[in-house]
């Protein structure tokens, strides 16, 4: 198998290679004067196995994802890893009009398999065309997060969406979900549901953090009740804006993340990375 790391994804991509042994193609990409895009792999592809690597966080990175199927066409088999699957937020139509985004990027995807990374909308599988399969990285967390020496530890989604996560993050450990309580017309509490947080270590876990307005919120509420510290997990490091910003004035002193996106360390809070590439190359070995 040879593997290619598109643009989004050289690090991951790299570290894919590593894993299982496999060369990296050298990718070329520049840019033509009225800004399209240029792509070409070096290195031989027709009638290999193929394993391409590429994050979706931009239109441009979709169109890129595009271009290295089509110069992978040749291939005998092209396995997709899309580790941040973007455009899974709009996964059906809530008004006559709206295009379903997700299903218009999952048509466009020819390879066999896909995998995709904790994609934020389920529903949004259902839109390939190609088998695919989604893969989950709460299992990585765990263990990074076991590896910490955390104190009492005891990982809390910030609603239910991230329930599953939490509890798969937390494998044999404790796990909890927020509730918010009205107190009166203007007070809301919100406060885990079953267990107590004074003096312990508490890991808020999202699938992502995008503007960190959720995280932080939840943080900040937290923090009130006494714990140790609140630290942050998420799958994906959207970190839009002046997300880590709001984590760092929330008190949250670092965040536990995975490399479905690659992000520079340079901020206001350390990232603690738990790399997702052996997720994928041990899914692209059982598949061939
Ligand atoms: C929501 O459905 C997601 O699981 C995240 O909670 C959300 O995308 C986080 O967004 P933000 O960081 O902007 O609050």
């Amino acid at each position: 198998m040879k593997v290619v790391a598109g643009p989004a994804s050289p690090g991951l991509g790299a570290r894919v290679a590593e894993q299982l042994g496999a060369p990296l193609l050298p990718l070329e990409t520049r840019t033509f004067p009225d800004g399209e895009g240029y792509l070409r792999i070096h290195g031989a592809v027709e009638g290999e196995e193929v394993l391409v690597v590429q994050a979706t966080p931009t239109a441009g990175d979709v169109v890129a994802l595009l271009q290295l199927l089509d110069a992978s066409a040749g291939a005998r088999r092209r396995t997709v890893a899309i580790p941040y699957f973007g455009y899974a937020r709009q996964d059906r139509q809530f008004q006559p009009g709206e295009a379903v985004s997700a299903r218009a990027v999952a048509r466009a995807i020819e390879a066999d398999p896909v995998f995709t990374v904790n994609i934020h909308s389920p529903q949004a599988l259902s839109h390939f065309r190609a088998p695919v399969q989604d893969l989950d990285a709460a299992p990585l967390l765990g263990e990074r997060i076991r590896r910490m020496g955390l104190r009492d530890p005891i990982v809390i989604a910030p609603d239910d969406g991230a329930e599953g996560l939490a509890r798969r993050t937390a494998g044999k450990g404790e796990w909890d979900v927020l509730e918010k309580k009205r107190l009166s017309a203007t007070e809301v509490q919100i406060r885990p549901k079953e267990c107590a947080i004074q003096g312990r270590d508490v890991v808020l876990v999202d699938d992502m953090v995008t503007t960190g307005g959720t995280i932080a919120e939840a943080a900040r509420m937290l923090q009130r009740q006494g714990p140790r510290q609140v630290l942050v997990a998420c799958v994906h490091p959207v970190l839009a804006g002046n997300a880590l910003d709001k984590l760092h004035k929330a008190g949250v002193p670092r965040l536990i993340t995975t490399d479905t996106l690659e992000r520079p360390q340079a901020g206001p809070i350390p990232l603690e990375v738990a790399s997702v590439a052996p997720l994928i190359a041990e899914a692209a070995k059982k598949r061939r």
